[in-house]
């Protein structure tokens, strides 16, 4: 039997809850949930199932018989094919309820956290419009969309977009999106069509060939601008045109770079970044601190959030002129150096070399004196002979990868025993699980949950923790 046949179709199914990575939930006649992305709570739709699993199916919705009342009009011509956003149909308060229900039950579930301690989620000033970085990837096969296939005309494949999430090898061409400020949507339609006019090999992601492999587009709140583009061969001719080209048509960018990655994955930290004009950074000011970004350091992506994320951070520690504050994970120091007015000395501590440069050189920029920062994976670095020679901290914050936290370094933690903890995590999940190991020694005194990413379903949540007495 074809995969196709086996598939079944489940009619009226009522979407009665939002979760699971942004899909609508519903239950199928026998009993089991049912997971449909692009549909809202209150919709009720006939579902096409696409996977079976023990306790639940993945469908997708092919008719609506009534459309819920949390639905607005979408912002994007590719939503619901691209994947970047998950719930541009749903109005921004509705996104807010749901990202704070599931920190909420994240927390309760996995930690036993009640919700008696809970700040309303802080809602992201922007909610278009509001990143960063994006990056695209050129393919010389794009992904056609079901209506472009209807009109059995045949198209150009060369195109410059999105992964379809889940798919490394299909990429749909991106005319607008609706994410990043202009001219974000004006440089990558210029450089695709102009690669295309002049008959520039586009990549083929199987065959891992072709020399325009992928564009790194950097629009900051404070109006500097970085173009990074990814060339797949070293080609100096054609990579020359596009450079200059670039140049001569978007003469204020900040920033011009590129990089040729002949490798088989994408990853740059590895790769030689060569400057084509204007200079290897640009800055973003946050709170009244300016801080360098080079092309290969990570940096928050929406900086109009980022400010209100560190202020709460801020305030949540509540240093004092005597505080020691060591700041974990700290990448390019922001957080570190936004406490360090407030504090006697923080301690930044991260792996990646490159962000403890930046951190280093963001300090001197902004003439903080008061901070120093360590290079090294925090389960080997962060121990109790490292609070010997800089002080025990009397306020932790840290802001790991999505992981969580290694069990040594609770460990440390719990020996070293600070009087406060701001634990911020962009996977509440994980955060839980840590909570659990912490919550014998303190007690958590607010959570609040801050949204980073409107028209996604990702959130970032705060707790802070006080060592009980
Ligand atoms: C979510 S980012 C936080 C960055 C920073 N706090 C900020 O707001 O920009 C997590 C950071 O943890 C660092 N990191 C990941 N694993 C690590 C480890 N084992 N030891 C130390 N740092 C690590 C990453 O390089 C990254 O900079």
């Amino acid at each position: 039997m074809s995969r196709r046949k086996k598939r079944k179709i489940f009619e009226r199914v009522e979407i009665v809850s939002a979760g699971g990575k942004g899909k609508g939930i519903g239950y199928a006649p026998d009993g089991r949930i049912i997971f449909v992305p692009f549909t809202a709570p209150g919709d009720v739709v006939d579902v096409e199932t696409v996977k079976k699993r023990k306790q639940y199916y993945e469908g997708r919705a092919i008719k609506f018989h009534a459309y819920s009342d949390w639905r607005t009009e979408v912002l994007c011509p590719h939503y619901g094919i691209c994947g970047g956003c998950q719930w541009q149909h749903i109005r921004y308060e509705k996104q807010l309820e749901v990202k704070a229900n599931e920190v909420r039950q994240n927390l309760k579930r996995i930690a036993g956290v009640e919700p008696g301690n809970e700040k309303p989620v802080l809602a992201s000033p922007k909610v278009t419009h509001y990143r960063n970085k994006m990056e695209y990837a050129f393919t010389d096969s794009r992904w056609l969309t079901k209506e472009e296939i209807e009109t059995g005309r045949t198209f150009d494949r060369r195109g410059l977009g999105f992964h379809i999430p889940g798919h490394w090898d299909r990429i749909i061409d991106v005319e607008f999106c609706a994410l990043q400020e202009e001219p974000g949507n004006e440089i990558r339609n210029a450089i695709r069509d102009f690669a295309k006019a002049n008959n520039l090999s586009f990549y083929n992601p199987r065959a891992k060939e072709g020399l325009l492999r992928q564009l790194t587009i950097r629009i900051l709140k404070s109006g500097e601008k970085m173009v990074l583009v990814h060339f797949g061969k070293d080609d100096e001719e054609h990579i020359s045109l596009v450079m200059n080209f670039i140049k001569e048509r978007f003469p204020d960018l900040t920033s011009l770079q590129y990089l040729i990655n002949t490798k088989q994955n994408d990853s740059i930290y590895d790769l030689d970044i060569h400057l084509w004009s204007g200079r290897e950074y640009i800055t973003e000011i946050i709170d009244g601190l300016a801080f360098n970004i080079k092309a290969k350091s990570f940096f928050q992506t929406n900086s109009y959030q980022t400010e209100n994320l560190y202020r709460k951070i801020a305030e949540y520690a509540a240093a004092t002129p005597s505080s020691v504050i060591y700041d974990l994970y700290s990448g390019t120091g922001t957080i570190a150096l936004f406490l360090a007015r407030h504090a006697k000395f923080v301690l930044g501590i991260e792996s990646v070399e490159q962000a403890v440069e930046d951190a280093r050189i963001n300090a001197k920029r902004n003439q903080i004196e008061n901070v120093e920062f360590v290079l090294g994976d925090m389960k080997e670095v962060f121990t109790k002979e490292l609070t010997d020679t800089y002080g025990s901290p009397d306020i932790i914050v840290m802001d790991p990868p999505r992981d969580g936290v290694h069990k040594n370094t609770l460990q440390t933690i719990i020996d070293i025993a600070p009087e406060k903890i701001v634990y911020v995590s962009c996977n509440s999940a994980t955060q839980a699980r840590d909570l659990v190991t912490l919550k014998n020694y303190y007690e958590i005194v607010l959570t609040q949950a801050v949204d980073m990413f409107p028209q996604t379903y990702h959130t970032e949540n705060i707790a802070v923790l006080k060592r009980k007495k």
